[in-house]
């Protein structure tokens, strides 16, 4: 029996806040927080069990405290945007509270993603006797835990691992991104990167590409993009000897990133405009269709997973883990399209190892440094089951 605040009213805020409420028996009692109050009451209303919700600015480090000693949580749960995860562990730091997020934070006028930041936390999160659990989604997340139960169950060695993450779904619109689009399209724009043989190799912006066959899905083009969680595993995972990360895009969707690029759309720097600063991704996200709000008739599917090569017993060995999740059945369950629903399953379920004390130790934790069975099992218990496919590698 735990209190739980969730920080961010958002899609993934909405389905997290759900999927905690179906498991009531560790979630007793839930509180949902965000920069606009009437976010948290509109998720609030659509559940049937009790929510007490709150408005707080979590890049205010003082606001944070005062919100978390108002309601003494055991966990805050951060699924606002990374650019909230400092000022949010410095909150749970002042107040001896355990930590948990889906994307590693991102300073807001530089669009770098490292987990240098968070892991400078170590120390005082292991002093103050409290944990961090990093990157509980998706991808980072669940692919994270995918490799671990890989090392764990079937490789003495994983030599290469290709993640790869397809949205084959169709919400109808001409143009939108599934999650926050300002931190969706900062991610696709940036140069790419790949770790082969202990370096990293930087690459232009979706310069790299290649067809994969999806299970349950059929090809799509991939793009080489650097993914966040592709730095912690190269520290954790056994004799590694490249890893990758493709995202599936549509021809019309590139078309589109293409043009808002050329006419500066995508720029995160400030340019003045009748005489007020704005930076024009942040105008972009105004008038993009709402990632929350993509649900109704969002038809098709989503395959994550990773792609396995290595040794085991001696013996040359391909694998892939997966999941498969369709938008119209997440949509029924909870309001939500696929991709805030794989990312606010596996956030419920960090934060329920964290509270049922499966995972439990103070530091700052990435997701494939716990051991993955219970996770694993939780998947399939709460709506993402998960499949193997012995012998596949990424070229069939
Ligand atoms: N690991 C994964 O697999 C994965 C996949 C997708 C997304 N994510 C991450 O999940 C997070 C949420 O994504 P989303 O699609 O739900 O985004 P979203 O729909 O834009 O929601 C973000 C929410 O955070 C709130 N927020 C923003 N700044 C805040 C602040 N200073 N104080 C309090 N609340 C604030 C927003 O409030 P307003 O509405 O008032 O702006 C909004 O409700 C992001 O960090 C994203 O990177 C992870």
């Amino acid at each position: 029996m735990a209190k739980v605040l969730i920080i961010g009213a958002g899609g993934v805020g909405n389905v997290v806040a759900r999927k905690c409420a179906q498991v009531s028996e560790v979630f007793s009692e839930i509180i949902l927080a965000s920069r606009t109050q009437f976010k948290c009451d509109r998720v609030a209303a659509a559940i049937d069990k009790p929510i007490t919700t709150a408005q707080v600015d979590a890049d205010d480090v003082g606001q944070m405290v005062a919100l978390i000693n108002k309601h003494n949580p055991d966990l805050v749960l951060n699924v606002a945007l990374p650019y909230q995860d400092l000022p949010i562990m410095d909150a749970c730091l002042e107040t001896g509270v355990d930590y948990l997020d889906t994307a590693n934070y991102e300073p807001i006028d530089e669009a770098k993603f490292e987990y240098r930041w968070q892991w400078d936390y170590r120390d005082s999160f292991e002093d103050a006797g409290i944990m961090a659990l990093l990157g509980s989604g998706f991808d980072p997340g669940v692919t994270n835990v995918f490799c671990a139960y890989a090392q764990k169950h079937y490789f003495d060695e994983i030599h290469h691992i290709d993640i790869v993450d397809c949205n084959a779904g169709d919400h109808g619109h001409p143009f939108a991104t599934n999650f926050n689009p300002e931190i969706n399209i900062r991610e696709i724009t940036q140069k790419g990167k790949y770790w082969q043989d202990g370096q990293w190799i930087e690459i232009d912006p979706m310069s790299v590409s290649m067809d994969i066959d999806f299970p349950e899905v059929g090809i799509r083009k991939g793009y080489l993009l650097y993914h966040e969680e592709e730095e912690s595993l190269v520290q954790n995972i056994t004799g590694l000897k490249r890893i990758r990360f493709w995202m599936t895009f549509g021809a019309a969707y590139i078309n589109h990133l293409q043009v808002l690029q050329n006419v500066g759309m995508t720029r995160i720097d400030p340019v003045e405009f009748e005489g007020k600063q704005i930076v024009p991704l942040q105008f972009l996200k105004a008038v993009l269709p709402d990632p929350g709000s993509l649900g109704t008739n969002y038809t098709g599917k989503t395959c994550i997973g990773c792609i396995f090569n290595g040794v085991k017993d001696g013996q040359q060995k391909n694998m892939m883990i997966y999941n498969v999740c369709d938008h119209a059945e997440a949509f029924k369950e909870t309001g939500a399209q696929a991709v805030s629903y794989t990312t606010g399953v596996p956030a419920m379920i960090g934060a329920k190892m964290m509270l049922t004390g499966q995972w439990k130790k103070p530091g700052v934790w990435n997701m494939e440094q716990f051991d993955p069975d219970p996770f694993m099992q939780a998947l399939n218990q709460h709506g993402l089951g998960w499949k193997i496919l012995e012998g596949k590698t990424l070229k069939q």
